[in-house]
């Protein structure tokens, strides 16, 4: 049978983080094996969604052209999936011109259907930047959650979809202007035409994850409207109208159409150009879609409408969205360094292990967390000591005793055939959920029948037996063995790389896509080779004692009086987020009070309090000090908020209670030379690291020598 998997288009604007991965791709890649296991032929398709705003924004932020962003990341992200085995058919990209084709393609058939609709729409325009801002540069309060920064086309908040009109107190994302709202000329896509229909196929996905369906319900039932789909902007497809130059398609409208297109350079590429009909014309081929929660109506009910108005494609069978991930307990933020880059994760650990627990709290059906501590001691406990473990003792007891062992020399007994009933029947639960892509709970019994082995294996004491019966001893180490290569047949779509090595430990056939259905499962007379190795994994050990002691944090000065008692000292009320402290500062010769008022400074926060002349000093500001200019130490960055924690190379303030200034001079905070930049750095267990917030370094408001010391 052929099946169609797709995975939605990254967008080509950041690195690809362990969220985007949770939430769809490496659901997509474990299914996708799994399927070839069951010895079907499957197209997986996927790429970079590079047009449109996401990625003019952050071209915007970097001064650099969107072409020049686009190709960066599309580069990355097929390296970041390559590294952690995610492997796609096509990773392909939207600013292909075969992609722009197809787009054509859809947009003049629906056109010529009369599907398309042109109207006038007010759009948000810039006075300063003198153009209509695209909806997402607008960003103001969402009128349904809350949510302060909200952004013109959704909230990140509450997932739900916004017009830039809606936002309270919306502002140009650029230069912060409100902007003005003027009539503009656009085609609107008739998605009011199809709600029936989409309500009609709906009641059919009975099978669907509640998540999934009761948003889609939900977002019908508030009625159906056509949609803009084309843009006032530069960066994206051509609109095929006249009148319509200056205008693009709007990103998502044609992202979607990327699964097609996707799929036809990859027959192309296989020199069978028509293959791609087999998958989207033949009813017979289920299509499915993996993506993240914020995708959804876009999969349910915007691109199937767009199938149903070109009458001859599938529809999506089955579409799949993860919740989301967080990082011990927080949002992934890029900016305050909360989470992990693909390439963050795998260079303190290897990529079977981050697909496992990652596949172990899979945020299917709630949102899961990604817990760095709990990484380590899972993989520790369960793949190493329990997995890993296994099949090292087995194969080690084989091999030292020299025994080959081979299905024609064996009778199982009683125990025995229990034992590969329990396994049949653990194999059956774990093929029943993987077909409803249910992966965690499939992982929770691949787990049993892992624990499952071990005691089995316990229990028949083949060291004993290997002097009292040989025979016996040979039936049971059979059976441990055929458990085994059930345990790693069943780990291969969760863990293609360490599986394929497994397989060779034990001594069983090679891999083939069609492992449930032959191959695989070794049959009655065969044999096994186990060959002599070390361990198949080895201990993760990444949790590093926390050496930092220091509370560094954010603050904002909102009040600046001098000291009635001696000339050179202010006293400085510090907010610090939510409370604030009052602080003793020797800056006077250097700042005015009018300087001081509103600065961002950093603070010590658990600095023994002092009495300085009088005053209390509830704490320490950070400023540099070359010998000729005093300079604070002054955090940037658009999205820094007072109380936000400053850290020392990756070590966070690890709570230890209050500190001597003699401990403090110990860091010796300095301003050091990073690629011509003059940043603060500190010494934590002789390593010399920078301060940062999130991912920013720390500099000075004004300009000191290298080596200027920090007090
Ligand atoms: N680029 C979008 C995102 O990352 C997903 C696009 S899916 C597609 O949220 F189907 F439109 F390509
Ligand atoms: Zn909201």
């Amino acid at each position: 049978m052929k099946i169609l998997v797709n995975a939605a288009l990254p967008y080509a604007n950041g690195p690809i983080h362990l969220g985007h991965v949770a939430g769809a791709y490496l659901s997509a890649d474990i299914f996708v094996r799994f399927q070839r296991m069951n010895g079907h032929e499957v197209m997986f398709v996927c790429g970079s969604d590079e047009h449109g705003t996401p990625t003019t924004i952050s071209a915007d932020r970097q001064k650099v052209s969107p072409r020049e962003i686009a190709d960066r990341f599309h580069q990355e992200h097929n390296e970041s999936f390559r590294n952690l085995d995610i492997e796609f058919d096509i990773f392909s990209r939207t600013t292909y011109p075969e992609h722009a084709e197809t787009v054509k393609e859809f947009f003049l058939d629906f056109y010529n259907k009369g599907l398309l609709q042109e109207k006038s729409m007010v759009s948000p325009f810039c006075p300063t930047d003198n153009r209509f801002m695209p909806d997402r540069y607008i960003e103001g309060k969402c009128p349904h959650c809350g949510f302060e920064e909200a952004r013109g086309d959704q909230c990140d908040n509450c997932g739900r979809i916004l017009d830039p009109q809606d936002l309270i107190s919306p502002k140009c994302a650029l230069d912060a202007t409100p902007p003005e709202f003027r009539a503009t000329k656009h085609m609107f896509f008739r998605l009011d035409e199809f709600q029936e229909n989409l309500l009609k196929w709906l009641d059919k996905k009975t099978f669907w994850k509640q998540n999934v369906l009761s948003f889609t319900r939900n977002f019908i039932k508030g009625g159906l409207k056509e949609r803009p789909i084309t843009r006032d902007i530069e960066w994206g497809v051509p609109v095929p109208l006249p009148g319509y130059e200056h205008k693009r398609i709007y990103v998502w409208f044609e992202a979607l159409i990327g699964y097609v297109s996707g799929a036809k350079i990859l027959s192309e590429r296989k020199g069978k150009k028509d293959f791609w009909k087999e998958f989207y014309f033949d009813p017979e081929v289920p299509m499915y879609h993996f993506m993240g929660k914020d995708n959804i109506i876009f999969h349910t009910i915007i691109w199937p409408a767009m199938l149903m108005a070109r009458e001859k494609y599938n529809l999506p069978y089955m579409v799949v969205a993860n919740e989301f991930l967080t990082f011990s307990g927080k949002q992934f933020s890029k900016s305050r360094g909360i989470g992990y880059s693909v390439d963050d994760i795998l260079k303190i650990a290897p990529k079977d292990y981050v697909r496992y627990y990652l596949a172990s709290i899979m945020p299917e059906s709630s949102d899961a967390d990604f817990d760095i501590e709990e990484f380590q001691s899972r993989v520790n406990a369960e793949l190493i000591d329990k997995y890993g473990n296994y099949i090292h003792r087995l194969v080690s007891f084989i091999n030292n005793n020299r025994l080959s062992i081979s299905s024609s020399e064996t009778f199982l007994d009683g125990r025995d055939r229990e034992a590969m009933e329990y396994a049949a029947e653990r194999i059956r639960n774990y093929r029943e959920l993987m077909e409803k892509v249910e992966i965690k709970k499939a992982m929770a019994e691949w787990l049993e029948l892992v624990k499952y082995a071990n005691s089995y294996f316990n229990e028949s004491e083949p060291w004993k037996l290997i002097k009292s019966d040989p025979d016996r001893c040979k039936s049971k180490l059979y059976t441990s063995l055929v458990l085994a290569q059930y345990i790693t047949a069943l780990s291969y779509p969760l863990m293609p790389s360490a599986a394929e090595k497994i397989m060779n430990i034990i001594g069983s056939s090679k891999f083939s896509n069609e492992g449930f259905t032959n191959g695989l499962f070794r049959r009655e007379g065969s044999e096994f080779k186990p060959t002599k190795t070390d361990p198949p994994f080895q201990k993760l050990d990444i949790i590093k004692e926390n050496p930092n002691f220091v509370d560094l944090r954010v603050g904002r000065i909102v009040e600046a009086r001098p000291h009635p008692n001696a000339d050179r000292l202010y006293v400085l009320k510090v907010n610090l987020g939510d409370s604030d402290i009052q602080l003793v500062a020797g800056l006077r010769k250097h700042y005015t009070e009018e300087d001081l008022m509103g600065h961002y400074i950093v603070v010590v926060n658990n600095l023994k309090w002092a009495k300085l002349r009088g005053e209390e000093s509830q704490g320490m500001l950070l400023a540099a000090d070359d010998g000729e200019t005093v300079a604070l130490i002054t955090p940037k960055g658009n999205e820094i908020k007072p109380g936000d924690p400053v850290f020392i190379g990756e070590f966070g303030y690890n709570d230890g209670g209050k500190i001597e200034i003699d401990q403090l001079k110990g860091l010796d905070i300095k301003m050091s030379r990073d690629d011509g930049n003059i940043i603060a750095t500190a010494v934590l267990e002789g390593k010399r690291m920078p301060l940062k917030i999130g991912l920013h370094d720390l500099a000075t408001s004004r300009e000191v020598r290298e080596g200027a010391t920090v007090r």
